[in-house]
């Protein structure tokens, strides 16, 4: 039977990467500070093309055997040496990885194998407040490892240490703190939380993911900065993203222990089958050198006084968007955020956070060509637009301020996005582990997110819709509708 063929017969290299260019064109942009998620731009000249010719210089050696190839040993050895320098303690070894998730998963599955091997845990629990990372429900997942969240205080968004220590159980294997948290970007008590872990005999992880190198700077920079890190008492792991604050092209984050006897349960070694001997550090196998060359260029490049001047950015860009975001009326900004991540909601009338407002305001932004990332609510926290602040933002601030003025007005006059209680009611009666392909298919539909229709110019009906709908549906939805983008 003929078929056709997988793909073109050849096409010059010229014309591949002008359709590669061209497919940028509809993604938004990742330079120039008007994408307030998922980017962080140094505003450094030179900095893209030195990562990228660093990558390139590496991208054919395969980190899986630093036996062949010692420059990976020796490019790892200095990346987390100087992240071990910044964040550690005497002793502190640890692992460079693709980026935060893999580096919690790592953190997870360490802390599970500790627990059974050294505490004959057979059944290991992870305490972690609300707002911790969902890579860790995703490691629990993945590692049968059961979750236990603990509600973060509802007016400061922190963690509540207090009610974490009374989490605690025999089965604990590991608690969790992060440094800040993602949604808010607020600075849990690490202190009190590494101590309630170590008075029960488990291990703490400091998710430092994003906040890790920029909070050792700010400090350097004059700011106030708890310790967070090793160094502090009972913290036994730490992730800290070099593609995050350290401005280093994505896929470079490093996992550290206290020691390598904690290491030690992270690696996975096979010498069972007829092949050559395996030992993986990490969760991949071959891997590229290039993001690895690329990070090490990176710091290398920025170095002490230049990660000091670029936290110096973010900080300024920080101090002015709170106190413009705060003489704006009706919203509010939440929790005191410390390093470069806000996150603020928009009252209604009522003086209640309204989300159809806070949404139209996000579409609108969008359309003005900004992004701002919108969360919804999840228990008692209110639903909120987040910016993640880069030195790249420091100059688009004011322009920022003034057109979330503008579009806070238009926000207001439009006509509010709510669901049909009809339809919010069915929605609360669907199993989302029975639903079939019809029944997904028409509440996509009717959510807007239909087969081949793509993604609708406004996202506050989608979202509002998502927002009324029970936490397990959502999730089941939301898989099948990126299972739709990615649809073959
Ligand atoms: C605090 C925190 N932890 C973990 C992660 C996950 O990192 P990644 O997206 O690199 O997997 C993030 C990402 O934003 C984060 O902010």
């Amino acid at each position: 039977m003929p078929t056709d063929p997988a793909l073109p017969d050849g096409r010059p290299a010229t014309e591949v990467l002008a359709e590669l260019r061209a497919l940028r064109a509809a993604d938004a942009p990742t330079r120039g500070g008007r994408t307030f998620a998922y980017v962080y731009d140094a505003g450094l000249e030179g900095l893209d093309e030195l990562a990228a010719e660093a990558y390139t210089a590496f991208a054919t050696v395969n980190g899986l055997d630093p036996t062949v190839f010692p420059s990976v040993a020796r490019l790892e050895n200095d990346v987390v040496g100087a992240v071990a320098a910044l964040l550690g303690a005497p002793g502190a070894q640890g692992t460079f990885t693709s980026g935060g998730t893999e580096s919690i998963l790592l953190a997870v599955k360490t802390a599970r194998d500790h627990a059974r091997t050294v505490r004959g845990i057979t059944e290991p629990q992870l305490v972690l407040p609300s707002t911790a990372h969902a890579a860790f429900h995703k490691a629990a997942a993945y590692l049968g490892v059961q979750a236990v969240v603990v509600p973060v205080d509802p007016v400061t968004f922190r963690a509540d240490a207090a009610a974490m220590a009374a989490a605690l159980t025999d089965r604990t294997a590991l608690v969790v703190a992060s440094t800040p948290s993602y949604a808010h970007g607020v600075i849990d008590p690490v202190a009190e939380i590494a101590a309630a872990a170590a008075a029960r005999g488990a291990l703490c992880h400091v998710d430092a993911c994003i906040g890790g190198w920029i909070l050792p700077y700010l400090r350097r920079a004059g700011r106030e900065v708890e310790p967070f890190d090793l160094s502090v008492p009972g913290v036994t792991s730490l992730s800290v993203d070099l593609h995050k604050y350290a401005y280093a092209d994505k896929g470079a984050s490093v996992v550290l222990y206290r020691d390598a006897e904690l290491r030690r349960h992270q690696y996975f070694a096979h010498a069972g089958w007829p092949g050559y001997p395996v030992v993986n550090p990490t969760v991949q196998g071959t891997k590229s050198g290039g993001l690895l060359a690329q990070a090490w260029a990176v710091l290398q490049h920025v170095g002490e006084e230049g990660y000091t001047a670029l936290a110096g950015r973010v900080a300024e860009a920080s101090d002015r968007l709170l106190a413009g975001l705060r003489s704006l009326d009706g919203v509010r900004v939440l929790g005191d955020p410390a390093a470069g991540l806000v996150a603020f909601t928009v009252a209604g009338e009522d003086g209640a956070p309204d989300l159809s407002m806070l949404l139209h305001l996000a579409d609108e932004m969008r359309e003005s060509g900004w992004y701002l990332q919108p969360q919804l609510s999840f228990d008692a926290l209110p639903p909120n637009l987040h910016l993640t602040l880069t030195p790249a933002t420091v100059g688009q601030v004011d322009a920022l301020l003034g057109d979330l003025g503008t579009a806070l007005a238009k926000a207001r006059a439009l006509e509010p996005v709510t669901v049909d209680p009809a339809l919010a009611a069915f929605a609360a009666e669907l199993d989302p582990d029975t639903l079939g392909p019809d029944e997904v298919a028409g509440v996509l539909a009717f959510a807007g997110l239909g087969e081949g229709t793509g993604l609708p110019g406004r996202m506050a009906p989608v979202l509002v819709l998502l927002d009324a709908l029970p936490g397990a549906l959502k999730e089941r939805l939301l898989s099948e509708f990126v299972g739709s983008v990615f649809r073959i």
